[in-house]
């Protein structure tokens, strides 16, 4: 389906995210021939350049951050869309070039905020006074919008200030993976699963976002940050809602918003009565990732030797609605952990009598293992017989396994940015958060951060190179249970 063209705008066009995330997945759309002819790319930065030079560092970007060759045909397509404008985004005065480069009678303006959020508020200062923006103007911003519930409300009442909220396109890129997406078709396409999603049928459910990379020369960035804040706060509260909400009456934006609201306005408070059952923060030392030794975090480029910082966090997350009463959400998420793994682990309920008392004392539940990242797919753990003529019938585990690479062959998993970039060019907002979701996401992540301040502990040390610290699986074993390994 074609959409009106746009002008793409973006606000750090020289930085990191544009060069390592933006540039090369609007690169990959060109390939895929789903950018508007008439869409143009433009950069701005507060550094000299010129439209030549742009598209030398669109390229580097690709040879350096990309596996993928760059075609000739595809390449001279895209060089074409892009220019460059330097802005000090600092100058209100200097945002009337955008008059001249930008053109909102015959395409959108969609202006990519690639900048931290300091700088949020120049910019839309500078937009609205230089004129370029209509109704049909959008804005796209992603994390960190804000840090706490206090300044994540001033981010947002900043780019309220210019832009009304269905112009605004906040971006979490975990809602772009297509497993992520997949969990709708699953949940609400397929009656097995509908009828079954609940307290009667569900035991608890695990979600494990696992990274083998480190803080990646981000130190300053991530030690006043943290693990919570970095990927639980967004990503791992995105997959929960996603498994947890109600079915929404549509797919339209509205609807699937507030039902993602209605599951962060029930998610039980952790406080300082119950941070330290329901809790686990960790730390990284050294160790060994693949066999190659990594420094500890405290030996990291740039690094604080006293910070407290989390890079390992699990949780035990209680819903408090009908649907979830007694079905604990256990969630982990850590760097420099063993493998890069992103997985949700459904367990069913253990049946009620056991007949097969030869193979099993207990009958183990049967489990549905979502795997959103690498090796996209979904397997069904179950029990059948071993075929033979024994006497007794005995039993074995097995796994109904599907992968999306098998299933769909022909089909390219497109990755979250490509999505999510072209969706806003489209202007579908249901990939995006809204205000309200962010915020009441907010208000629960600073309860722990609160009840964490209060008890001033030291995080846990895990080596790298393992599940975290030996406390996550005590976590789960105070419970009667075992993360999936
Ligand atoms: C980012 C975090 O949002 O997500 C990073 O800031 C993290 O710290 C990254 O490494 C993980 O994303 P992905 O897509 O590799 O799972």
């Amino acid at each position: 389906k074609t959409y009106k063209p746009c002008d793409l705008v973006i606000f750090g066009a020289l930085g990191d995210l544009s060069r390592r995330k933006l540039l090369i997945s609007l690169y990959r759309l060109e390939n895929a021939n789903l950018i508007e002819p008439d869409t143009r790319i433009i950069g701005i930065d507060r550094h000299d350049g010129n439209d030549e030079e742009f598209v030398e560092t669109a390229r580097k970007s690709l040879q350096e951050f990309s596996s993928e060759p760059v075609q000739d045909a595809v390449w001279a397509r895209f060089s074409a869309r892009l220019s460059y404008v330097k802005i000090d985004l600092t100058r209100l005065d200097e945002y009337r070039l955008l008059n001249t480069v930008t053109d909102n009678k015959t395409r959108v303006l969609v202006n990519y905020f690639a900048v931290a959020p300091f700088l949020f508020k120049d910019i839309c200062q500078g937009l609205a006074k230089c004129g370029v923006l209509t109704k049909e103007s959008r804005m796209v911003m992603e994390k960190p919008i804000g840090n706490d519930l206090e300044s994540s409300i001033e981010i947002n009442d900043v780019v309220a200030s210019v832009f009304s909220e269905d112009q605004v396109f906040r971006i979490d890129h975990y809602l772009g993976k297509e497993t992520v997406l997949n969990l709708l078709a699953l949940r609400f396409a397929n009656s097995i699963f509908t009828t079954n999603w609940n307290h009667n049928t569900i035991d608890h459910i695990q979600i494990t976002v696992a990274e083998e990379v480190g803080i990646e020369g981000r130190w300053d960035y991530f030690d006043k940050t943290g693990q919570l804040r970095d990927m639980l706060q967004n990503h791992l509260l995105q997959i929960l809602t996603f498994i947890a909400m109600e079915p929404p009456v549509n797919l339209e934006a509205k609807s699937i918003h507030s039902e993602k609201i209605k599951v962060l306005k029930a998610l039980r408070p952790i406080t300082s009565s119950n941070v330290d059952e329901k809790t686990v923060r960790g730390q990284y030392t050294g160790g060994f990732i693949k066999g190659q030794a990594v420094p500890g975090y405290l030996e990291e480029d740039g690094a604080n030797v006293v910070s407290k910082a989390e890079t390992f966090v699990a949780l035990r997350v209680d819903i408090d609605n009908w649907r979830w009463a007694s079905v604990p959400f256990y969630l982990r998420t850590g760097k420099r952990l063993m493998g890069k793994r992103t997985e949700i682990v459904v367990y069913f309920k253990q049946l009620p009598h056991n007949i097969f008392k030869d193979s099993f004392r207990d009958l183990p539940p049967n489990k549905l293992i979502i795997h959103l990242q690498p090796n996209e797919g979904v397997e069904i753990e179950m029990l059948n017989k071993i075929p033979g003529i024994d006497e007794h019938i005995k039993l074995q585990k097995t796994r109904l396994d599907l992968s999306f690479s098998d299933a769909f062959k022909k089909n390219r998993i497109f990755g979250g940015y490509e999505k999510l970039v072209l969706e806003a060019m489209r202007g579908n907002p249901t990939l995006f958060l809204s205000r309200e979701e962010i915020e009441q996401a907010w208000t629960w992540i600073d309860s722990i951060q609160d009840a964490w301040k209060h008890y001033n502990e030291s995080p846990k040390a895990y080596p790298a190179g393992t599940w975290g610290p030996i406390a996550s699986v005590a976590l789960l074993a105070r419970d009667g249970r075992a993360w999936e390994e």
